[in-house]
């Protein structure tokens, strides 16, 4: 692989739906890419002792998105960092105008009913523990997705392999 030195800077940051592989994702692409892995979810739960499930519960929707806001601002300081966001970064425009300034934001997109599928077993996504998780899937899509489209990149990720999707990632990065 060969990217120029304004690359090497940069951040990579995996925004997209909850479900849609940028955990994974994230992962492979930082031990591939010897890079250092910041997930929002994971710097809220450290700094708060709880999880992301026990924040909703006990402060509230809003309190998380405070403690998103806090964090992405941290991260979006670094530099040659792969950033693993939570599906909800982008609801803050604020987050957006962070990352973009030292990072490339690439969008996972999913359809629904993988998304679904990638979910119904857990129990760890307070916003999708509902009667009919799929309905609410379709519906926070419809809101968000004009929102995930202000990445720099689209990667569909349906029926793609994790792997597969790194290397869409790479060949982006060696392009761009
Ligand atoms: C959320 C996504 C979750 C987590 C929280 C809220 C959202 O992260 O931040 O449950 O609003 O989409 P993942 O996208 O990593 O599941």
């Amino acid at each position: 692989m060969c990217y120029n030195s304004r690359m090497l800077e940069k951040n990579i940051v995996l925004i997209g739906f909850m479900g849609s592989g940028k955990s994974i994702v994230s992962k492979r692409l930082a031990n591939m890419l010897n890079r250092q892995l910041l997930s929002t979810d994971d710097l809220i739960v450290q700094e708060e002792g709880r999880s992301v499930n026990r924040i909703f519960e006990e402060a509230g929707e809003e309190y998380f998105r405070q403690m998103e806001r806090k964090v992405v601002e941290g991260a979006a300081e670094k530099q040659s960092v792969v950033i693993d966001c939570g599906g909800g970064v982008v609801l803050n425009p604020e987050n957006i105008t962070d990352l973009k300034k030292r990072g490339i934001l690439i969008y996972l997109s999913a359809s629904p009913e993988c998304i679904y599928e990638n979910i119904k077993d857990k129990d760890d996504r307070p916003l999708l523990n509902v009667q009919d998780p799929l309905a609410r899937i379709r519906e926070l899509l419809k809101e968000r997705r004009a929102l995930y489209e202000q990445a720099d990149y689209i990667i569909m990720t349906d029926n793609k392999t994790a792997d597969e999707v790194c290397e869409e990632v790479i060949r982006i990065l060696s392009h761009d």
